[in-house]
């Protein structure tokens, strides 16, 4: 079977990892509050006020979902991940596409779809489980963009310079593309993955699925064929004020002019789920988060030869905070490796570095290593008036920049490691080392 999203939630189902709410709720701020309360859980709306689809969210909000998906385990996910980007390989073509099931031509959006209004203090109506795919030369383009609801058949889109920027640019704005929604989490992890202009996303997505991913051709694009909803649409060089969103930080991210998307056509299967998800919950974190920890670890790897993971953390909103962990093998290590995490993640303000027997995923192993292992008067260093995330509050608002951290928690160079292990229960006893004969702690360079 081609794994879709529909076999995925099956498989959450029989996991006892799926919430089904089965009374009527409505498709604004009371749908958004039931998934902030899901946390990490995935949610099954069966009954939306005044529309006919389910709604689906929280697919992909935790390590453990998304490794889930991609047969592996939460440690290994950065590595599966790399190996996919690595190891990119071809898809399945085929005819057999159930999207094709219904078509709407120049649809009202908001009435076809339960576009949700997350924020109702904030008025707007937005699809965020949506992935443009765009042509480029030798292949296509895969991003998630937000999309709010202009009315009509007619979106405005939110694009950072990145790819999909740079192939709008080249032609003045105007572009054909196709936006999927409702597809399996290997697909929306490749969609989210930043790497070389030229990496074919669905490739990668191709690589997670080991080969099982079947995409069909829609005018020249290939799409994933079990997608639950396809739009056809062409970017017209027109712009459109965007926002106020609430982003990953949880706070209300400003208006800007962005292009605006015009939807031709709308595909959806038999009996189709609409995929939507949260901004700023737990699923925005770490869809957003995770695809980058593989960039970051391989940069990490070329400075500091024992990385053992890397993990962008929920708490900085798995953006704006890192750890990394490594095993350390020569004085200055741990330092070298924040440098390279801040290089390798601009957006990056804060960098923890541990030791390899820390799960730098584990939010309170990192703070018992900070509280056990670290000196701020020798371990902490602050870089100033550096350019950070437009989604931090708290950087400079006219200049962009800000400060950024490293605070090394590895432990210190020289002592012998013994003394700073957690003791297990079941350890055999050590002899002591009496006081007066451990050997002398070298000084840190400062
Ligand atoms: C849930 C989610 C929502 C996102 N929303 C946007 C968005 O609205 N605009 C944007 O430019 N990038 C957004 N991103 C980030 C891009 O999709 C992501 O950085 C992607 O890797 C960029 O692709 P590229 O490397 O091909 O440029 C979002 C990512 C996720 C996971």
């Amino acid at each position: 079977m081609t794994p879709d999203l529909r076999t995925f939630l099956g498989e959450c189902d029989a996991a006892g990892l799926l919430d089904r709410v089965a009374r009527p709720t409505a498709p604004g701020g009371e749908l958004a509050r039931r998934l902030a309360e899901a946390g990490e859980r995935t949610v099954w709306f069966e009954r939306v006020v005044g529309h006919r689809v389910p709604v689906v969210a929280g697919v992909c909000a935790s390590r453990a979902a998304l490794a889930r998906a991609l047969d592996t385990t939460p440690p290994r996910l950065v590595h599966t991940v790399a190996a996919a980007i690595d190891g990119a390989r071809p898809w399945r073509s085929t005819l057999d596409a159930p999207f094709r099931a219904h078509v709407v031509r120049r649809p009202d959006l908001g009435r076809v779809v339960p576009v949700v209004e997350f924020y109702p203090s904030q008025r707007r109506r937005y699809l965020t489980g949506t992935i443009v795919v765009a042509r480029r030369p030798g292949g296509v383009n895969l991003s998630f963009h937000r999309m709010m609801l202009l009315g009509g058949n007619r979106l405005a889109v939110r694009i950072v310079p990145r790819h999909l920027h740079a192939l709008l640019a080249e032609q003045e704005g105007r572009a054909e593309v196709a936006v999927v929604c409702g597809v399996h989490p290997a697909v929306e992890i490749a969609a989210s993955v930043s790497g070389d202009p030229a990496l074919d996303e669905l490739r990668v997505a191709a690589a997670l699925l080991r080969g099982r991913l079947a995409c069909t051709d829609l005018d020249g694009f290939a799409v994933p064929a079990h997608a639950e909803l396809v739009l056809r649409g062409r970017f017209t060089g027109a712009l459109a004020d965007e926002g106020p969103f609430v982003d990953l930080t949880g706070t209300a991210d400003g208006v800007r002019r962005q292009p605006v998307l015009v939807v031709d056509r709308l595909y959806h299967r038999d009996d189709w789920l609409y995929r939507t998800i949260l901004p700023g919950g737990a699923e925005h974190k770490a869809l957003m988060g995770i695809p980058q920890e593989p960039r970051i670890l391989r940069i990490v790897a070329n400075a500091v030869p024992g990385v053992a993971g890397v993990a962008l953390t929920p708490g900085g909103c798995s953006w704006l905070h890192a750890v990394v962990a490594i095993r350390v093998r020569a004085d200055g290590d741990g330092r070298n490796a924040g440098l390279a995490a801040l290089a390798a993640h601009p957006s990056l303000k804060r960098v923890v570095v541990v030791d390899d027997d820390i799960d730098p995923a584990d939010a309170q192993a990192v703070e018992w290593a900070v509280a056990t292992r670290c000196r701020p008067d020798r371990d902490l260093f602050v870089i100033p008036h550096a350019r950070g995330s437009s989604l931090d509050p708290s950087r400079d608002p006219e200049t962009e920049t800000t400060a950024k951290w490293i605070v090394d928690a590895t432990i210190p160079f020289g002592r012998p490691r013994g003394e700073f292990l957690r003791v297990q229960p079941d350890e055999p006893a050590r002899k002591p080392v009496p006081r007066g004969t451990r050997p002398r702690t070298p000084r840190r360079p400062r």
